[in-house]
């Protein structure tokens, strides 16, 4: 008898499925699509984190950084869009590895992209509030200490986690709520707020790109490449190039590890399949329409950026404005201010829009209760229950972590997810050779092949601490599925009721 751990489900299961009730409404089209897609692209990474890694970690040579995590996802986005385009299915990556891996396989992910979905709208929450703090001081207003952020922050210098002597961070907490409430109300209503806020955002970075080109100074790109250009670790054992004072990559190659982050998005657009009008041609246009859109702005915003500011003198938390104030642009700052709270709001939208999705696909397959994580409300046909479960959960994080330990735990998630993307398109190949593939990625097998090791490239470009915080996710996703989930598996009931 097969190992029933490593029991796939049929391609021609997953599609009979979809033809039944409980379903998703189809709405979206092309550019609704695209548009969900830049709308979780672009946000905390360019207009937060880029500040910090230039400054910590790369320095000019960022723009490399950006070149490079820009192409590790095109061969995932290639991978991606193939899987999407034969399974068309709610669920993105869990379902992918359901047909090709096996169920363990499929929890494992499954479990793992709720941990990105959830961990990265915490981030984003956090970055939201520092934005919009940065609004409210524009306005001469500002939140008692005890209610701007969470309880500790992260030191660069020594390591550790210190206090900031604040409580919680309110303003990341009410937007989480208020974008719960959106989501429960409905997709259609969700698309078209995103559809503001992204033409709002992409506004803001067209802007930064045009004004900012009139005040490049090229002294500020020497030295290019402070902190050398790779950054690699094996568990802890250096491998290749320099260390901050704990032992952390630092170098180009690291700084693609840590702004990876600015390019998680793309991948949810799959996790929309189910609420494609033609998903078949239109989820890999939205895939990779996205992330070439997000890539070539994201190359010009950092070479503006580090052409107008030395890296050594950029501000670590909102360096899109500092850059404008620096070369006495002071007006845009606040317009940047706005429009960057505008953006990250539409990137927490789609990411919490995804995290209930892989939920829904799990509970449909048994392996978390259907009764709760697969109900669908009758009128809005939202899965409302896991959306105001995962909305409260990302409330808590976002309230109490500080915005680096948040983002480092979603990069590593995220590219262990793209991994396990690529391989299951090189077994899906070798396996069913025959299935219908409307898109297929192109230069098989070199694509998926370079994608994974791209993937666990960056994997080892991040601090060590992280391998070790996803290890503990994973694990406590093992119990959960050996208590529940193997035993409640739809698949695992069929194959005992056929006696075998
Ligand atoms: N890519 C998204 C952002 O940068 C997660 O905010």
């Amino acid at each position: 008898m097969a190992n029933p751990l490593f029991a796939t489900k049929p391609l021609s299961l997953l599609l009979e499925e979809m033809k039944g009730e409980n379903r998703l409404r189809r709405v979206l089209g092309p550019v609704q699509l695209t548009s969900l897609g830049v709308g979780a692209v672009i946000g905390a990474g360019i207009f937060v984190a880029t500040g910090a890694a230039a400054h910590n970690v790369a320095g000019p040579a960022l723009m490399l950084s950006y070149v490079i995590a820009g192409i590790t996802c095109i061969f995932a986005a290639l991978c991606y869009a193939e899987f999407a385009s034969m399974v068309p299915i709610a669920g993105s990556a869990y379902t992918y590895a359901y047909a090709t891996l096996g169920e363990l396989f499929a929890w494992i992910i499954g479990w793992d992209l709720v941990l990105e979905y959830a961990v990265g709208s915490a981030t984003v929450a956090t970055g939201w509030s520092g934005y919009f703090q940065n609004v409210l001081l524009k306005l001469n207003l500002q939140l008692p200490l005890a209610l701007r952020e969470s309880p500790w922050k992260y030191d660069v210098a020594t390591g550790d986690f210190i206090a900031t002597h604040s409580v919680i961070n309110l303003p990341a907490i009410i937007i989480v709520c208020l974008v719960t409430a959106v989501l429960v109300k409905g997709i259609q209503e969700s698309a078209n707020f995103n559809a503001t806020m992204v033409g709002i955002k992409l506004a803001a970075v067209l802007f930064v790109i045009g004004v900012g080109v009139f005040y490049l100074n090229p002294a500020n790109w020497h030295p290019f490449a402070p902190f050398g250009w790779t950054g690699l670790n094996f568990f802890g054992h250096h491998v290749s190039g320099q260390t901050d004072p704990q032992g952390s990559p630092i170098g180009m190659l690291a700084g693609a590890a840590i702004i990876f982050f600015a390019y998680i998005g793309f991948d949810s657009v799959s996790t929309h399949a189910e609420e494609a009008r033609v998903p078949q041609r239109d989820v890999p246009i939205g895939i990779i329409a996205s992330l070439l859109i997000c890539t070539v702005l994201y190359i010009l915003v950092v070479v503006v950026l580090t052409g107008m500011v030395r890296y050594d003198e950029l501000d670590t938390a909102a360096p899109v404005s500092m850059a404008f104030r620096h070369v006495g642009l002071g007006w845009a700052e606040g317009i940047i201010a706005i429009a960057g709270v505008a953006g990250i709001t539409s990137v927490l939208l789609v990411m919490m829009l995804s995290g209930p999705r892989v939920f829904l696909a799990m509970a449909r397959d048994g392996l978390v209760p259907q009764s709760f994580f697969g109900a669908v409300h009758p009128r809005f046909r939202t899965p409302y229950k896991t959306t105001m479960l995962i909305g409260v959960f990302v409330a808590v994080l976002a309230g109490l972590l500080p915005i680096d330990a948040l983002l480092h735990l979603t990069n590593i998630g995220t590219l262990l997810a793209f991994v396990i993307v690529c391989a299951a398109v090189l077994i899906m190949r070798v396996k069913h050779p025959e299935a219908e593939r409307p898109f297929k990625a192109p230069f098989y097998p070199f694509v998926p092949i370079l994608g994974i090791l791209s993937c666990l490239l960056l994997m080892f470009s991040l601090p060590v601490a992280n391998w070790w915080r996803l290890f503990v996710w994973l694990g406590i996703g093992f119990v959960i599925y050996f208590a529940y989930g193997r035993r409640h598996s739809v698949m695992a009931k069929a194959r005992a009721a056929a006696g075998r």
